[in-house]
């Protein structure tokens, strides 16, 4: 124990210290040449994320799937997909990443399955097959139609009609991904036993899909965490969690500071953390939403991320990230992907990796992977963007604001090939790959960016090392300061007599930063990426996205 702060959080664990990593394996690395990633691809890189000081792999599915979602459409939870290996394949590498001190979190998608899952096959040809209500159904509304105007997450209605049954389906997400229903018993038992076969395998836990979808009450029109939730959780963690030193992540886009600790609260039984997404939804529009972002506003940005460091200070445990599968790149999101491409993205992980909190690293994050831009919807896959494409040029959107829009804020940004070298197609394949690559690999690559000392990777090989051999980094205190300042973000952690500050300029200016009294100190440059900082009193000159962490 560090303090009374981490006795209140109870005993530590292994993912306190950790820093996760997240795969994309269709995007990850191709060792067979079909232009899509597999896991043998991802056991040839392990010595990078070693290297990296990584404890926790998140694998994004590699499920047996018809890619509709690219595997967030799953079709046999129990089968990998034959083009990213086998089960041989898939048992090398929790073994592989083990012998590398490195744990395998895989993907629980469990909100809804795949529409050729053979459960949904069965269910959409008999009302009477015992399978039927796994999934759910209503009548149509008395003209024919749908039974509520929902709109699926991807486009379009979110009821789906089977003829042959005279039924609709919910399909939350998009038709391929018809909604599960948690509320019949022999379902959950399926999904537990499935996890529990999985975790014998000896992984280190799961990353949830969209986790507080899964308690809906879809009558009443209440589909986020919904009345049901949380019993199903607590029963989840008692029949396959419990008494398992593993990890959990609950992916949620409605959690808040206030519910957060309903999941991961010490005494719920239920999750360790959550993904929360309120500081990237407060960059989008409020009614566009993510086709449509707004300006950065830093001090909105900081409120977030300070409500969520002060509701989890003592109990809970939070995530941290700016990027992931989903999501823009973050340096090209809130960085500066030109000429401050380096310094914004070392300032931006700077941030992050010393919150409190465990961290993730998206993966090409590590060397500063920006957005891609695309000029033809033709070159965009996500099932998403497609979706909602359709449905604006459907409203007379013109093609290219639409794809303005998707360049800035899309999933495909995250979503082309790992820049592993200058080589064609970025040394991801010797084939085609299934998205292009970024054409900027030929500077943007893992090659370049490891063989140069000033590079990314060093910067958060550093970061992850100092979480090992710094407790303040992973129990101290969280202080914020200068929160109205709109250019700068500064905070305190503190443990016992360790201090650290920490001051970063989220813009491409050179400032005066006015030291709050908390922040003046003495003592000892821990990480910067301009020169070293050891002291800070009075008025400093911050340099364009400038970032220290003095040690005090
Ligand atoms: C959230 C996942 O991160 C996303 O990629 C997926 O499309 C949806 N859930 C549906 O599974």
């Amino acid at each position: 124990m560090h303090s009374t702060e981490t006795q209140a959080q109870g005993v530590p664990k292994w993912w306190h210290t950790a820093t996760g990593y997240q795969i994309y394996p269709r995007s990850f690395c191709d060792s067979n040449s079909d232009g899509i990633g597999d896991i043998p691809g991802i056991i040839s890189k392990l010595d990078h994320l070693r290297d990296l000081g990584i404890g926790f792999i998140w694998l994004s599915p590699v499920y047996a799937s018809p890619m509709a979602d690219n595997g967030y459409d799953i079709s046999d939870y129990m089968a990998i997909a034959p083009e990213y290996g086998t089960h041989a394949d898939f048992d090398r590498l929790v073994a592989e990443a083990k012998a590398r001190g490195i744990g395998i979190v895989m993907d629980l998608v469990v909100n809804h399955s795949s529409a050729v899952h053979h459960w949904f096959q069965a269910a959409r040809a008999a009302t009477d097959d015992p399978v039927h209500d796994y999934y759910v159904w209503r009548d149509p509304a008395p003209d024919g139609g749908p039974p509520s105007q929902q709109r699926a997450c991807f486009g379009g209605s979110a009821w789906h009609f089977v003829p042959e049954i005279g039924k609709y389906y919910l399909g939350f997400f998009s038709a391929e991904q018809p909604d599960l229903n948690w509320q019949n018993p022999h379902l959950r038992r399926e999904i537990y036993d499935m996890m529990n076969w999985w975790l014998d395998k000896g992984i280190a836990g799961f990353r949830m899909d969209v986790i507080s979808l899964i308690g809906k009450d879809v009558d009443a029109g209440i589909f986020e965490e919904g009345p049901f939730l949380h019993e199903y959780l607590q029963e989840m963690h008692r029949e396959t969690l419990a008494g398992r030193d593993v990890v959990t992540v609950g992916e949620s886009w409605a959690v808040s500071p206030e519910t957060a600790l309903l999941y991961c609260g010490r005494d719920r039984q239920e999750l360790d953390m959550v993904f929360q997404f309120n500081h990237i939804v407060e960059g989008w529009d409020p009614v566009h939403g993510k086709w449509k972002p707004r300006p950065f506003d830093l001090v909105a940005f900081k409120r977030v991320l300070n409500d969520w460091q002060t509701a989890l200070a003592d109990d809970g445990w939070n995530s941290l990230f700016l990027s992931n599968h989903d999501l823009p790149r973050q340096v090209s999101r809130y960085g500066d992907d030109g000429v401050y491409r380096v310094q914004s993205a070392k300032m931006l992980a700077t941030v992050i990796h010393m919150m409190k909190g465990t961290p993730f690293v998206y993966q090409g994050e590590e060397i500063g992977m920006t957005n891609v831009r695309f000029t033809h919807i033709d070159q965009f896959r996500d099932i998403e963007t497609l979706g909602h494409y359709a449905d604006a040029i459907a409203d007379g959107v013109a093609p290219d604001d639409f794809i303005a829009g998707a360049n800035t804020n899309g999933r495909d940004n995250a979503r082309t090939p790992m820049q592993w070298s200058a080589d064609t197609q970025a040394g991801f394949t010797t084939g085609t790959p299934w998205i292009e690559v970024n054409p900027n690999h030929s500077d943007i690559n893992v090659a370049a960016d490891r063989s140069d000392p000033d590079g990314l990777f060093d910067y958060y090989q550093q970061l992850i090392a100092l979480r090992k051999t710094h407790a303040v980094i992973v129990h101290g205190q969280y202080q914020p300061y200068a929160k109205d300042d709109p250019s700068v973000v500064a905070f305190t952690r503190v443990l016992e007599q360790e201090k650290l500050v920490v001051v970063a300029n989220f813009t491409g200016a050179q400032l005066q930063f006015h030291v709050p009294d908390g922040l003046t100190c003495k003592g000892q440059s821990l990480l910067s990426n301009y020169g070293p900082r050891d002291a800070l009193s009075g008025i400093v000159t911050l340099e364009p996205f400038e970032a220290f962490v003095i040690a005090s």
